[in-house]
């Protein structure tokens, strides 16, 4: 990183207060697309806990400076600078109105004011204020706001912006206003307007404390027929908050608008919420059940950061996890408790699972990952140069399993005793990761030091177990050592010392019970799963009274975000995923011995030998299918084999055609071995009559879409392309219709089948849905995400599909949809020998970076585990790599390929 123009790195430990404090702000806009003029009045005080500075520092980018007046007067001792705006000559307590202006319609970075489908939108965080109007643009400045739109009449009907609306009126000549105000103090980054031609759902609803409050979606007029979803989970997430943490609704009035150019999923605006239309418009012909689910819990994010992150905000961006772990934390639990229903017992304890099941598939497959290369950062980061490129994995999903963990050691009570304190200390200020963590521990009188190593330390804990059982004395001594998985310098580097970890466990029997659990040195035992705390580097834990040699059931349910080492025998994996009473571990029993198959054979089609797989892994998932006491979703995950992405990330040199030849092979022998099987399946899982989102159906439609895609990979696929043909026509909701179009494009790819099914349908598919973008979206995925094969070169088919008249770089869903699911999705592909993936990726990234620097960042950051690859593809990659870096001119493209250049 020697290069001159390396931009600047801002770093934890450099934090000081601000030298001012704004009270108020009044905002006034004129909005008009060409150039938006925004009026900015500020009541400043100078911050009593900072040193004294001569000059105010305000920050601004792009935007053309008007005029400044300082308490009603004419000031001339302001000047404009590259980071802004400074002014001088100033009082201790004064006004300071700013005159500024925009270019909404040029905008293409979707940061600060914005134009989409001919409506104004803003999204301000992380930094994205500082484009609207000067301004002291950091969390830890919190004020009131009113603010005032104005614009013509006919073509933004709708003026929407955080809070109440406490005026609105006619100007004449065309035009009208409307005069918003918050009542709550607020970070810059949590404002918003909305301006435009939009239509609503909107419904009443009275909260614990008998108010009543009104909710609205607002979306284009033609989406009316996709709000329901959405506001049902609106209505869900409020009542959930208030069940589960005593967390009411603060404001009268609660806003969700869909806008369909935005770069991450969701924003939690005060009282207006801006969303990508992905994760609000869903209805049965349109939207498969993950992406009825998705909406769910991303309703459920953003509503619950009114409490986490907006009430009790950041103190600066490195504590960006203490509220999007923690919300992450609370989403994930309010879409486990929606799943399981209200009433108690095994079947909601299953769909619990399921849930816990998929978020941890997430975790390792992507942050593990994220963890073991260049990015590698801690929890609460140490430096950045763009904090746009650390709204990541780590800050988001391991954050989320950080909070998880105290949960987990406090219990479900003491937990919510840690919230409680938090709130009555913090409510109305800017915090830190430590406020939270104190928070915790003094509300359940502990010491949580140690646990502060969770947040200061990156890479992925990797324990390593050891048993020893004594018949004599029916004593059984497990000895875990904690250290790390292999990780990056950067890593390494923040690694101190061991770690505080709930180490969760049960004993089970040669009977498949579960075993009572009695600690040397315990009267009585306690229960048959225990969170042990493992806080030694090497701590040894003996339980006695154990009548027989058990079987160790290792982290149930996931209890800490760690890699277990420990060496089960294949009938012993067998075992558990026949028996543990944990359902995680039953999953995760499946998983590790399809892993090791898998990882094996992968080796063997590296080196060209011949692959063969052992029986016990089709009898393992035989037993699965004949299990009628499973739930058909718990089924569909553990048929699941891991992903290509997962199993390349554990071999030592991922090789990327290898583990797709593995994995081929394996899929194509549990479809020939089972056949009989997933076809009783299918038919036992259908869901004739009325589409329904429930986890019940949902389930068995994700079972019985399992079932296609094994049946599909048949050498003979003929009758999986009836199968999918009939489904195809007959479908009445998107899931079951896109998982068929999905099966015929497999059996398209074997070489010795015709093509033309899957043709067809892929027109049918376009022509039926072509007014319906976040369909269309799928339909360029599909393609992106496809196997391929000798009549079928999916580069090809992708540099093809960039020329369809549908397609456009500018929507970041139109180029995630195309470019990112070829590069991020479909590894075989995408690492092709030749280096075309690699081409076609530095093409890209460049042409992203000259609109949209935030959406190139995260493309570019599909090639970041380059070094981790076969010597040819990194040669490849690194030519590529570094042409990106010789043309890319923005910070948040930069900070990524030189990481990964190194
Ligand atoms: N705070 C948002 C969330 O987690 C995410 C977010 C951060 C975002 N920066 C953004 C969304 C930029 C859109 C654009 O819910
Ligand atoms: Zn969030």
């Amino acid at each position: 990183m020697s290069n001159s123009t390396t931009p600047a790195v801002i770093r934890r430990a450099d934090y000081t207060p601000p030298a001012f404090l704004i009270d108020t702000v009044a905002l006034e806009f004129n909005l008009v697309p060409e150039r938006t003029v925004v009026r900015n009045t500020m009541r400043l005080r100078r911050n009593p806990d900072a040193a004294p500075t001569a000059t105010l520092e305000l920050m601004g980018e792009q935007m053309e400076f008007i005029s400044a007046t300082l308490d009603g007067r004419p000031h001339a001792d302001v000047h404009v600078n590259e980071n802004g705006l400074s002014v001088s000559n100033i009082p201790d307590a004064f006004e300071l109105t700013i005159e500024s202006a925009c270019k909404p319609a040029e905008n293409t970075t979707l940061s600060g004011l914005y134009v989409s489908g001919g409506n104004f939108f803003t999204q301000c965080e992380a930094e994205g204020f500082r484009r609207i109007t000067y301004f002291l643009d950091r969390p830890d400045v919190m004020a009131t706001y009113t603010v005032t739109l104005r614009a013509d009449k006919t073509a933004y009907p709708v003026l929407l912006s955080n809070g109440n609306l406490i005026e609105e009126g006619d100007l004449g000549d065309g035009r009208h206003f409307a005069r918003w105000e918050d009542p709550f103090k607020k970070p810059s980054y949590l404002f918003a307007l909305v301006a435009g031609k939009l239509v609503k759902l909107e419904q009443r609803m009275k909260t614990g404390s008998g108010k009543e409050k009104l909710l609205q979606v607002w979306v284009e007029p033609h989406d009316l027929d996709k709000t329901q979803h959405a506001m049902d989970s609106l209505v869900h997430s409020i009542e959930w908050d208030e069940r589960r943490f005593g967390l009411e609704l603060d404001l009268d009035r609660f806003m969700i608008v869909a806008v369909s150019d935005f770069n991450m999923g969701a924003m939690e605006n005060k009282g207006l919420n801006i969303f990508n239309t992905k994760y609000v418009l869903a209805n049965p012909e349109t939207a498969t059940d993950v992406d009825f689910s998705n909406i769910e819990a991303v309703v459920g994010h953003e509503y619950f950061h009114n409490w986490t992150g907006n009430r009790v905000t950041c103190r600066d961006w490195f504590q960006l996890s203490l509220k999007e772990g923690l919300t992450v934390f609370r989403d994930q639990e309010f879409s486990a408790d929606m799943a399981a229903g209200l009433e108690p017992g095994a079947a909601s304890d299953a769909a619990r699972a399921t849930k816990r099941i998929d978020d941890v598939r997430v975790l390792r497959q992507m942050q593990f990952a994220e963890d073991a290369g260049p990015m590698a950062h801690p929890v609460r980061p140490e430096s950045y140069v763009e904090i746009n490129n650390f709204y990541t994995m780590t800050v988001y999903e391991k954050g989320s399993e950080v909070v998880r963990m105290y949960q987990t050691l406090l219990g479900r009570d003491g937990f919510r005793r840690g919230m409680d304190l938090y709130f009555q200390r913090h409510d109305g200020q800017a915090v830190t990761c430590d406020d939270f963590r104190h928070a915790m521990a003094d509300a359940n009188g502990r010491d949580l030091a140690q646990f502060e190593r969770w947040y200061s330390q990156a890479g992925t804990p990797r324990i390593t177990v050891r048993a020893r059982y004594d018949a004599a004395t029916k004593r059984y001594v497990l000895t875990l050592t904690q250290g790390y998985a292999e990780a990056s310098e950067a890593a390494r580097a923040t690694q101190k010392g061991p770690l505080l970890i709930p180490f969760s466990l049960g004993l089970i029997g040669k009977n498949g019970a579960d075993l009572p659990l009695k600690l040397d040195g315990e009267k009585e035992p306690q229960g048959t799963t225990r969170v042990l705390e493992f806080t030694e580097q090497e701590q040894t834990f003996t339980f006695t009274d154990v009548a027989e040699e058990p079987l160790p059931s290792l982290l149930r349910n996931f209890s800490a975000p760690v890699v277990v080492d420990y060496d089960y025998t294949n009938e012993q994996l067998a075992f558990l995923l026949a028996h543990d009473s944990d359902p995680f571990n039953r999953w995760e029993a499946g998983q590790r011995l399809a892993t090791r198959e898998l990882l094996a054979l992968a080796d063997r089609a590296s080196k060209g030998e011949e692959l063969t797989l052992d029986d016990q892994v089709v009898s393992a998932f035989a037993q699965v299918l004949d299990n009628t006491t499973l739930t058909p979703a718990f089924q569909e995950l553990a048929l699941m084999l891991p992903s290509e992405g997962y199993l390349a990330e554990q071999m030592a040199v991922s090789d990327p055609a290898a583990v797709h030849a593995a994995r081929v092979f394996v899929s194509r022998r549990l479809a020939t071995g089972l056949h009989d099987r997933w076809l009783a399946v299918y038919e036992a899982n259908r869901t004739p009559g009325e589409y329904r989102a429930t986890p019940d159906d949902a389930g068995k439609r994700g079972l019985k879409n399992l079932a296609l895609a094994y049946l599909s990979q048949l050498d003979d696929p003929t009758r999986a392309i009836e199968l999918a043909s009939a489904q195809y026509d007959a479908a009445n909701n998107m899931t079951d219709r896109s998982a068929a179009l999905s099966a015929l494009l497999t059996a398209g790819a074997s070489g010795s089948v015709d093509t033309t099914v899957a043709d067809a349908a892929l027109s049918d598919f376009y022509q039926r849905f072509e007014s319906e973008p976040l369909v269309i979206d799928k339909w360029f995925a599909l393609q992106a995400t496809q196997r391929g094969g000798p009549k079928r070169n999916v580069l090809e088919i992708v540099r093809k599909l960039m020329q369809h008249p549908a397609f456009t770089l500018k929507n970041p869903n139109r180029a995630r949809s195309l470019i990112f699911s070829f590069c991020g999705a479909n590894p075989a592909q995408f690492h092709a020998a030749d280096g075309s993936g690699y081409a076609f990726w530095a093409e890209q990234v460049v042409a992203l970076d000259a609109m949209n620097p935030q959406v190139a960042a995260r493309l570019a950051r599909t090639l970041e585990q380059w070094r981790r690859y076969t010597p040819a593809l990194r040669e490849q990659a690194h030519a590529a790599l570094e042409e990106v870096a010789s043309k890319v001119k923005s910070r948040d493209v930069r900070e990524i390929v030189e990481k990964a250049l190194g």
